[in-house]
């Protein structure tokens, strides 16, 4: 079994319940704790667009509310050929939240990339700068 397996199979899984109904653009995520639980986060959309979440922010927030601190990989999932990377908004939630973890890119169909943090988000702001 892949390391990532589980990941992605959590993020496939709750893509199933993206509310997608403006972009029909349906996107699953899941973040893996250092505890070894799981939490998966689908895009839930909204008629005025701007307050759309998208699933890896719903991931880590569901995980956050949880009580759980430490992370060490997260997974997005799409049915894309072009695999789907986090939008800049959500980097910078990964960064404050994970650090620099593997972000494992999937589609349904099985292709997969694993990407770091570090060079999708060089030079980023958080608190070492305040
Ligand atoms: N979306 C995500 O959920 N995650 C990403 O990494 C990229 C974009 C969602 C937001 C919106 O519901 C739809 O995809 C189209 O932008």
């Amino acid at each position: 079994m892949s390391e990532y397996e589980a990941l992605i199979a959590a993020a496939t899984q709750t893509r199933e319940n993206a509310h997608a109904a403006y972009s029909n653009f349906r996107v699953g995520a899941a973040v893996r704790a250092t505890s070894g639980r799981i939490f998966g986060g689908c895009n839930v959309e909204n008629a005025t667009y701007g307050l759309t979440v998208c699933a890896e922010r719903i991931a880590i927030f569901k995980a956050i509310s949880e009580g759980e601190r430490g992370f060490d990989a997260i997974a997005v999932v799409t049915d894309t050929d072009s695999l789907t990377p986090p939008c800049g908004a959500c980097r910078q939630l990964i960064w404050e939240f994970c650090g620099d973890v593997p972000v494992v890119l999937a589609n349904v169909t099985g292709k997969i990339e694993v990407l770091r943090m570090r060079d999708l988000f060089p030079r980023p702001f958080d608190s070492s700068n305040l």
